[in-house]
């Protein structure tokens, strides 16, 4: 078997064996098979796309080329939840804690920023002092006592997944369903927790745009997980819109932070409400996602969340007064207005757009490895159906570089849509699917 045949089968349309498969990935993770080989199959699934069967296998493959984490000595159902990745989304350190609250461990691997989009592990890293990297017993001791655990992919569980999506990224064959399913799955697969409840983005701000294919998408990874003897729930939600009112590292730190004080936007609590509400379901915590739902409730109202995010961060080092104190988080050198230009209501903001303003102003990465500003991104004062006067502040952009500041707001001010009307913003969750 050669790499250059796998290619052309591939190229031609049909269909690639098991042995085929684990060739390939077994090749491109020890280095064997080198980049333009890999990239030449990335592109031509791209095209011409996998069955149902060969993305299992696919996942499969990913998920057995490296170590499954054994978390058999963490008490309880371990629950964990994955993002297929948005902007502003800043769910699990929400979720987490009120998760964890109601008893239910949940056990995570996060990951960085990609693209346009944020990461977990790059904005709890706002936090002075938090470690997102522990040695397993640590990890597993943690989530024994504190019922929660947040750490970065270690280069142990799916390596294959981690290589091929670096080389997905640089090559435009991120947005392909299979190609996502496989790369979700195989690290969830492999990282140890019995449930899995998926937040799958739709809309321009996510890698599947359109409802119809976020469902697909989500229809399948649900498939993969139960196959694999793991509860999975996923639901589709909204991303044609940042969630909440920050975007950037710290930025959304704080608005968890107030989200979990009982003051966050309305958007942000809510789908946080659910993620968690099916998360204690799936943990056996509550008898039905209802149930779970008013748990979730409970621990944001009584105030038992916030204490969970300040044992969270004390447990893996960082200092809990930036709960009550957010001058202990990075600051900005830099701001600049965006503003209106005329009356109106902001009939779109568009997610994308504002999540590459916030790339442009520091807070994600434009490069693989550059150093990210945890100050920077975009605080939106006004979001979709806000009326509008002109010259009043639509958003501000935050950090440390001058001329990178510039840019941003430039691209932030191209993201809204000020029309005549008020228009109803979309629903935040299309479908759920178990
Ligand atoms: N998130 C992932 O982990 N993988 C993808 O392919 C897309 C989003």
């Amino acid at each position: 078997m050669t790499m250059y045949d796998i290619i052309l089968k591939k190229r031609d349309g049909r269909t690639l064996t098991q042995s085929e498969t684990e060739y390939f990935v077994k090749g491109f993770t020890d280095g064997s098979i080198p980049d333009y080989q890999a990239s030449a199959l990335l592109m031509a699934i791209f095209f011409r796309g996998l069955s149902h069967d060969e993305t299992f296998l696919l996942t499969d493959a990913m998920m057995r080329s490296g170590d499954t984490a054994d978390l058999s000595s963490i008490e309880g159902i371990k629950v964990d939840k994955h993002s297929t990745g948005g902007v502003g989304d800043k769910t699990t350190l929400i979720v987490g804690p009120l998760v964890a609250a109601c008893g239910v461990p949940v056990a995570k691997m996060s990951g960085r920023g990609l693209g346009f989009t944020g990461g977990t592990v790059d904005k709890m890293e706002s936090i002075p002092g938090m470690r997102t990297s522990l040695e397993t017993d640590e990890f597993i001791s943690l989530v024994n006592r504190v019922k929660l655990a947040v750490i970065g992919q270690t280069g142990h569980i799916a390596p294959a997944d981690k290589k091929i999506y670096a080389l997905r990224d640089v090559t435009a064959t991120v947005d392909n369903l299979s190609l996502i399913a496989s790369s979700v799955m195989s690290k969830k697969l492999a990282s140890g927790s019995d449930a899995f409840v998926l937040d799958v983005k739709c809309g321009d701000g996510a890698f599947m745009e359109t409802v119809e294919d976020a469902k697909a998408l989500a229809a399948l990874m649900v498939e993969i997980g139960t196959a694999g003897g793991k509860k999975t729930i996923a639901l589709v939600t909204n991303m044609s819109r940042p969630l909440g009112r920050g975007v950037g590292n710290g930025i959304e730190v704080i608005e968890a932070i107030e989200t979990l004080k009982g003051a966050g936007p309305k958007d942000i609590t809510e789908l946080s409400l659910r993620l968690a509400s099916y998360m204690i379901f799936a943990g056996d915590a509550a008898a039905s996602p209802e149930a779970g739902y008013r748990a979730a409730q409970d621990a944001l109202s009584s105030g038992a969340g916030l204490d969970k995010l300040r044992e969270f961060i004390a447990g893996q080092g960082g200092n809990p007064a930036v709960t009550d104190d957010y001058a202990l988080f990075p600051k900005a050198a830099f701001s600049v207005a965006v503003r209106a230009d005329a009356d109106g209501y902001v009939g779109d903001l568009a997610a994308r757009g504002i999540g590459i303003a916030s790339r442009r102003s520091g807070a994600g990465r434009e490069t693989k490895d550059e150093a990210i500003d945890l100050s920077a991104g975009v605080i939106l004062h006004k979001t979709v159906g806000d009326a509008v006067k002109a010259g009043e502040t639509l958003a501000v952009v935050c950090g440390n570089d001058e001329e990178r500041l510039n840019e941003a707001a430039e691209i932030a001010k191209a993201a809204f849509r000020i029309g005549p009307e008020k228009r109803r913003p979309a629903p935040l969750i299309y479908a759920v699917i178990a």
